[in-house]
Formats: structure tokens, sequence, C-alpha cells
């Protein structure tokens, strides 16, 4: 029986396996749901066990990270596998067509959170993983795989659990499949991510909500005054303008460039498939090199007054935002959040307080675009999706891949293996079944080519 057969005749199971893990409300950012994750890690780390590997749950600071050990031989290289269990919260729960957590397949998707980012991803290299050691009876290489929990909360607690088990850790290649293909036609390698550093922003205005007759006009509103803030923070061309933001940004490489533009990408593809009249971004780049390469600022989220039913005619007392920005290589986090909150200072008006709440946040990484590990992935991509990959940057973050190279020395190769238009984060988040079976198969043939690097 080869890995191939195996996955064939366990399809179904592995589907039932598969909703079982989607099924668990594993959403790392609050707190009502701090038992559900537990459960969802004792159910994988069973799972693991079950399957063949020496597996456990290890504490953080925060949620518990599932680790994983299969050895094969001390001469072999060892693969480090990364993947994240929690996922984002569901909301809003009236756009979906089914319950984010029961999980369904409709036309050809596995509907669920986390369908695709990143349960069904990283379920994916498991499947394949277990293929290999029922087909073949072993692993021809040694497999460590570290599955945590807060990926979705900033990996906030993973770089001290990191320091704590370099040991444990030591590897020769880090793979995550937690980023997605180029299109339905195009698997991909990723080699680039965006960092990314995180603020919030408020500003106090009147001691409590007042009549907007009795004090409009002579007191400051504060949401109009944190939305005047907002907009000043890009030019018209685009630009941040928050002073030094783009000091250490490199210009991108005339090969990546290039790479970009080869992409068989549309616009107007692009444009329908969000509904949205226009696209927007920074002046003088492509949008593949706005989303991929380029620093952005957005606002994700702002509050403040009254937001319920009818009207209600106040100056609210408070309003906030939470403002995101991604990162390209070189900028650090803690620099970029001290000084956007340094320029938010300066800008406020003098008729409101300000405070700025400084997060901190993930470096971007660029990994190598060639050499036998690359290879090896290209290789397996090819025989599991019937296709070779294109290599491609890409806009999210993954905090620990640049943790991997600082901290372990490790190169990672990001086997994406959703769509661009899988809905992560979104409501009726999904993943294709041919994707997953593709992915799995993928994962199955991974091991080999990496058996076959030598370094
Ligand atoms: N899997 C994503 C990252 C991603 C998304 C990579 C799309 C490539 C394409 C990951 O789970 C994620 O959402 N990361 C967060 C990180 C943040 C919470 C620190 C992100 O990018 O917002
Ligand atoms: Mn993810
Ligand atoms: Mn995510």
């Amino acid at each position: 029986m080869t890995p191939f057969d195996y996955l064939k005749q366990t399809e179904k199971r592995r589907m039932q396996d598969l909703f079982k893990f989607l099924s668990f409300p594993s959403v790392s950012a609050k707190s009502e749901n701090k038992k559900d994750v537990a459960a969802c890690a004792r159910w994988l780390s069973d799972h693991l066990n079950e399957i063949g590997f020496k597996s456990r749950i290890m504490p953080t600071g925060g949620h518990p990270v599932v680790y994983a050990e299969y050895v094969s031989d001390k001469k072999e290289p060892t693969a480090l596998y990364y993947g994240h269990y929690d996922v984002q919260p569901p909301e809003p729960l009236d756009l979906w067509k089914t319950p984010p957590f029961e999980p369904e397949i409709r036309k050809g998707y596995i509907y669920a959170r986390g369908a695709c980012d990143d349960k069904g991803q990283t379920f994916a290299q498991i499947k394949g993983l277990q293929a290999v050691l029922e087909a073949t009876g072993s692993l021809p290489i040694n497999v460590k795989l570290l599955i945590e929990g807060e990926e979705e909360a900033a990996s906030e607690n993973l770089p001290v659990f990191i320091k704590k088990n370099k040991k444990m850790l030591k590897a020769d290649i880090a793979v995550v499949s937690d980023t997605a293909q180029f299109s339905k036609k195009l698997p991909a390698v990723t080699f680039g991510l965006r960092g990314i550093a995180f603020v919030e922003v408020f500003v106090y205005g009147p001691n409590r909500d007042v009549h907007s007759g009795g004090f409009g006009g002579a007191i400051a509103n504060p949401i109009n005054v944190l939305c005047a803030m907002v907009g000043q923070l890009h030019d018209k061309n685009g630009k941040i303008t928050v002073p030094g933001f783009y000091k250490n940004v490199k210009s991108l490489s005339k090969w990546e460039k290039q790479q970009f533009k080869k992409l068989p990408y549309s616009e107007a593809a692009y444009k329908k498939s969000l509904g949205i009249p226009a696209l927007h971004g920074e002046k003088g780049f492509t949008t593949l090199e706005r989303a991929w390469a380029r620093p952005t600022l957005d606002v994700n989220g702002i509050t403040g007054g009254y937001q319920g039913e009818g009207t209600k005619t106040i100056i609210p007392a408070t309003a906030s935002c939470k403002i995101t920005m991604r990162l390209v290589p070189e900028m650090d986090p803690k620099d970029v959040c001290n000084k956007i909150e340094k320029y938010l200072l300066k800008i406020a008006p003098k008729s409101v307080r300000v405070k700025v709440i400084k997060h901190g946040g993930a470096k971007a990484v660029v990994v190598p675009t060639e050499g036998p590990w690359l290879e090896a992935a290209g290789r397996a991509i090819k025989t599991g999706f019937g296709k070779a990959p294109v290599f491609m940057r890409e806009g999210g973050s993954i905090p620990v891949v640049a943790d991997f190279k600082s901290m372990l020395g490790l190169d990672t190769l990001l086997i994406g293996l959703g769509q661009p238009d899988d809905n992560i984060h979104s409501p009726n988040e999904r993943f294709r079944v041919i994707d997953f079976e593709r992915g799995c198969k993928t994962a199955a043939v991974l091991p080999a080519e990496l058996a076959g690097v030598r370094q």
C-alpha cells in the first residue's frame, strides 16, 4: 500500500476527524472560550498519540501548546512543523449560512471557522504524515510538531516557550501550512510575510456624555477629534504620514517585481470579488506590491457614543480605536508603535486628552527563494497539486516565523494549501475539499523529499 492508497481508503474517516477538530470553538481572543481552547488542545494531543506520535500538552503563559514528536533516525533531517489550533472570533454570527462550529460541506467546500485558518491546513499536514506512517511503517525524517493556541492573539507567549525549549525544538527546517495558494489554478510557495504592530487610541472629552444641544459647539467631541486624527495618518498619495515610518523600508528587488508581474492577476476580477467600485492604495505601486510588500496602516475598529436604536443627541465622553500597521522587513514593531504614539500625541488638539496603548507585534520575514529545501517543497507540491508552485509574498503575518529564524536559526517552508477567497477571519470561512485532499497528498510526499536533502 502506498501513502496515497491509504489516503484514498481513509477519506471518509479523515473528514470525520477534521469535522471533530473544527467543532471546538477554540477562540483564543475570548476568555469565555478558555475551556474550549483547552478541550481542543486535549483532543488534538490525544489524536496525535493515537496515530503514532508522542504528544503532550505543554503549558505557556497563555493557552497551551500541543507538542508531538516522531523520532526516525538521528542521522535523518528533522522538520519542525508548526500550525495553530486557535481560531478567530466567528462574529458576526448572523452572516454565517451554517453555524461556525458545526462544519458542513456545500458545493465542494468545508464551511467552519478554522476550516482553512488553520485547523484544516494543519490537519492536512498531520494526515499526510499519518498516511506515510501507516503505509510504510515509519517516517523517513524526524518530525516535531508544534501546534499552538495563541496565533490569532499574536503568539504572545510563544517566544518565551521557544526560548525555554530550544533543545527540544532543534531542527533543520520548519514547515508551515498557514497561507494560501496563488489561485485555484496555481499552487504557491510563499517567501515573504508582513509583520504587524498594534496600538489602541483613546480620546477623552467631557467627564460624562453631555447634551449635544446644550454643549455642542463649545467643547470638543472626542469622536470628531479621533476621526480627524485618523484622517491625518495618510496623505493624498496614500503614504503614511507618521514621521520616520518608512525609515527602514527597503524597495522591492527587481527579481521580486518581476515575479509579481509574471503572476496571472486581474485587478478587475479582484475588484469584482470584493464588490468595491475602485481599488485604493499607495501611489507608485501595483496592487500585489501594495498587499504583499509595502507597509500599511489600518483602523480595525472604532467605538464611541451611542450605537443603539433610534437617536440620542450627545457629545460622548470618549472615543477609541484599534489600529494595526503591517510591516515589511527591517521594521521593528516596538519602534513603529513609539513613532505613531509620538505623532498621535503631537497632532491631538489641546481640547481633549489622548492615550495610546502600544501592544507591540511581530516582525516581517523573507525566507530564501532557492536551495535544496525549497526545491524539495516545490517537488512535493507538484506531486500533490499536479502543478509546480509559483513564488509569492503575502500580506498576512505569522509571528513565529521570524522567531524561528532569530531564535532557532531555522528557515521556514511556507506551503499554503488554502485559497485567497477562503474567507479567513470572515463569516463563512471555508476550505475546498480538493485543496484539503491535495494538501494531504503534498504532506504525504514532503517527508521523503525532505529526507533526500543532504546539508
Ligand atoms: N494564517 C494567517 C496569516 C496569513 C493570512 C498569512 C493570509 C498569509 C495570508 C494567520 O492566522 C493570521 O491571521 N495572522 C494574524 C497575526 C496577528 C494576529 C498577529 C494576522 O495576520 O492578522
Ligand atoms: Mn493562520
Ligand atoms: Mn488567522
